[in-house]
């Protein structure tokens, strides 16, 4: 199994001195945090997408931390999310059939949820994400902010990463150029079944000032 970390992101909304994934949680990189994560569950091969200028520096971040008989690469990444996945998607060898996107970002996100993601695809599913329900209400707006719809909020998740998918579906998936918030999406248009499994609070996505502090808090329960 192959996973493709994205970390390439500038981290605009937390606004820090440093590209996001270069940021400390608690003395730790959420780069380090998110790769030591991922290589809790049976990873073959590894690609680690980063900002163009931070390859070297993530790559001897990296190294420390990769397991005997795993392979891992850096690559530099995209102007947008989708190009970096892209990117690491290139990056896997030939050997590489079932993949894993992760958002460094989400870098608390437990291996049971990797787990679930692969018992999902390995029980037949072209492709698997993590979803949580929603806690809000949510409206479908037009430009004007008139409300057009309510969809029945037991019907919503809010998805998370890893997203994990046979790797040359997304692979065919991202060769349609189009961009998208998620990789399921991509897949989805393509006509294809993409199953929600459980995800989990600590899958959260670090996006802004309050989600690092919360991090901070998380960790320091646990
Ligand atoms: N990402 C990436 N390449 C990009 C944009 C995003 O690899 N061009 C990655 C980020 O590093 C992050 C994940 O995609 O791990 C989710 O993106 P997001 O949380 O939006 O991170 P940023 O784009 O860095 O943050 P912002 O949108 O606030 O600038
Ligand atoms: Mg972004």
């Amino acid at each position: 199994m192959g996973v493709v970390v994205v970390a390439a992101g500038s981290g605009t909304r937390l606004g820090a001195e440093r590209p996001k994934a270069f940021v400390e949680v608690v003395g730790t990189t959420i780069l380090e945090r998110a790769v030591a994560g991922v290589l809790e569950a049976a990873v073959d091969e590894l690609v680690v997408v980063v900002p163009e200028d931070l390859v070297a520096e993530a790559t001897g971040r990296v190294d420390p931390l990769r397991p005997e008989g795993v392979d891992v690469t850096v690559v530099a990444g995209g102007a947008e999310r989708t190009d970096s996945v892209a990117a690491g998607l290139a990056a896997l060898s030939d050997a590489v059939s079932v993949v894993l996107v992760h958002d460094a970002a989400r870098c608390l996100t437990p291996v049971v949820v990797f787990e679930r993601v692969l018992a999902a695809l390995a029980a037949g599913a072209a492709g698997a994400i993590p979803g949580v329900p929603v806690v809000d209400t949510i409206k479908v707006v037009d430009a004007g902010g008139v409300i057009t719809a309510t969809p029945l909020r037991d019907s919503l998740r809010a998805v998370q990463t890893p997203q994990g998918f046979d790797r040359a579906l997304l692979t065919a998936a991202h060769a349609s150029g189009a961009a998208a918030t998620d990789d399921a999406a991509l897949v989805e248009a393509l006509g294809h079944d993409v199953i929600v499994v459980e995800g989990d609070a600590l899958g959260l996505k670090i996006t802004t000032v309050d989600d690092l502090a919360r991090a901070e808090r998380l960790l320091s329960d646990h």
